[in-house]
């Protein structure tokens, strides 16, 4: 049982689920995963995850407690609710034996981060909070360091001194990043490819991974950094380029909006399913050595083929409905992003399962459901917005 300067967080009592509540929506189901795994299988592991809240750690938590963990989240005070993404694994405070935990802390609050591993005593530490939309950070370059470059630093140093001072060994995981290769040296990239960051987030997180390499090889701890290329799912955030388009599309599909507007629809992603990329995280922290690893699908598509793709699911044409408004162009842009993902597949047994197709089908049902699920609402005239 953690002790220290935490209480546990309970989540506000909702009397109706959030509309996108995860475990109900088609293809979001929490999966289970066999591992063969280098640690010791029989004591129950402690994990504590930052950004449990963001798309990735709501499906981390998942797949950590489907593997019997203790899993400790770490969730930023908000005057809304910011839990929506996992609500539906939440379990009360009260309840014995629960196997999931809430604490208030801020990735950019180093004494906040020190006392929470202390009080946690994890085995596994995922690093995934930041601010990480690349065209806010170009607006918020301060506070997007703050978070993605000195907050993987401060954890670091919270994770060091615990280690230093407890004599116990932490395995630490940092949420590189694509964007890192930037205006690319080579394609496909690689873990040897050179880093040219093209954004505020991009630096960020640059100096992120080359501190977590730091610590790897300075202070002899279990630090290993994957390099995700863009992974999707229907619990992307809204203005990500992917789901801003299937959510459209389905609105439009119902008649609740005519127009989409976006920006560059040439530049090139390699997108995959966030489900899958979270298993890869795990993955690198069960290895005996930490090491750096691209976790990509190996496939590289545009954004107006990722458009079309979806608008044709639909039967929609998206010259009808697509304006191009140059407020989504970004200062500068990654033209083209295609991972390597080899070292992975070798070496941890990793190899996505969701394509492409399978990734535009599920979240163009998760967002039709949740048009329809507005188009019900409004139909029999109730208001959907905000306040008492
Ligand atoms: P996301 O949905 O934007 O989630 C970000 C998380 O960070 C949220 O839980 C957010 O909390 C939290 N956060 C932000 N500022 C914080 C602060 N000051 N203190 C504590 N928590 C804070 O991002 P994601 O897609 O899950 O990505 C997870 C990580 O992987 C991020 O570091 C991202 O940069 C990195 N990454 C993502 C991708 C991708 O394609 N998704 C690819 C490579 C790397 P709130 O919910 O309260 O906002
Ligand atoms: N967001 C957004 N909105 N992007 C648009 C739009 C639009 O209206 N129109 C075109 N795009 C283009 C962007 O210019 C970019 O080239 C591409 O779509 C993808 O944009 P995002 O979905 O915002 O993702 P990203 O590639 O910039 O960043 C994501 O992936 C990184 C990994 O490479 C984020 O998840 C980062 O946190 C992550 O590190």
């Amino acid at each position: 049982m953690p002790s220290g300067c935490f209480l546990p967080l309970p989540i506000p009592f909702r009397e109706t689920p959030g509309a996108d509540t995860p475990d109900r929506l088609s293809g979001d189901q929490p999966r289970t995963h066999e591992h063969r795994m280098n640690t010791d299988q029989t004591k129950q592991r402690t994990a504590l995850i930052t950004g449990i809240t963001g798309q990735d750690g709501s499906y981390l938590a998942e797949f950590l407690l489907a593997k019997d963990y203790q899993v400790h989240g770490l969730i930023r005070r908000s005057s809304t609710f910011n839990t929506r993404r996992i609500d539906h694994i939440y379990e009360d405070i009260h309840e014995r034996g629960r196997h999931l935990t809430l604490h208030y802390a801020d990735i950019t609050d180093a004494n906040s981060l020190a006392c929470l591993i202390r009080a946690i005593e994890p085995d596994e530490v995922y690093n995934l909070a930041a601010q990480s939309h690349v065209r806010v950070s170009f607006d918020m370059p301060i506070f997007t360091a703050e978070t993605a470059a000195m907050g993987a630093l401060k954890l670091l140093e919270a994770v060091r001194e615990y280690e230093k001072n407890q004599g116990k060994r932490v395995r630490y995981y940092q949420a590189s990043s694509s964007e890192m290769y930037g205006k690319v040296r080579e394609t496909p990239q690689s873990e040897e490819t050179p880093f040219h960051p093209r954004s505020p987030y991009g630096c960020a997180k640059v100096f992120a991974h080359w501190a977590t390499v730091n610590y790897r090889e300075s202070y002899d701890m279990h630090c290993s950094c994957g390099i995700l290329f863009n992974h999707e799912s229907p619990r992307r955030g809204e203005t990500f380029v992917t789901r801003k388009i299937t959510r459209a599309a389905c609105r439009i599909k119902l008649g609740l909006q005519d127009k989409l507007y976006l920006g560059n629809l040439d530049a090139q992603r390699d997108w995959g399913f966030a489900g899958d990329y979270v298993e890869a995280m795990w993955l690198m922290l069960q290895q005996e050595q930490p090491d750096d690893y691209v976790i990509a699908t190996g496939q590289s598509t545009s954004v107006r083929d990722f458009l079309q793709r979806v608008f044709s699911s639909l039967d929609l044409d998206p010259d009808q409905h697509v304006v191009i408004d140059p407020r989504y162009y970004r200062p500068a842009e990654v033209d083209l992003l295609l991972g390597d993902p080899s070292r992975a597949k070798e070496h941890l047994g990793w190899t996505p399962k969701v394509d492409l197709d399978g990734l535009v089908r599920m979240m163009v049902d998760s967002d039709m459901e949740l048009a329809r699920r507005e188009e019900t609402l409004r139909k029999a005239g109730h208001a959907l917005r905000g306040g008492a």
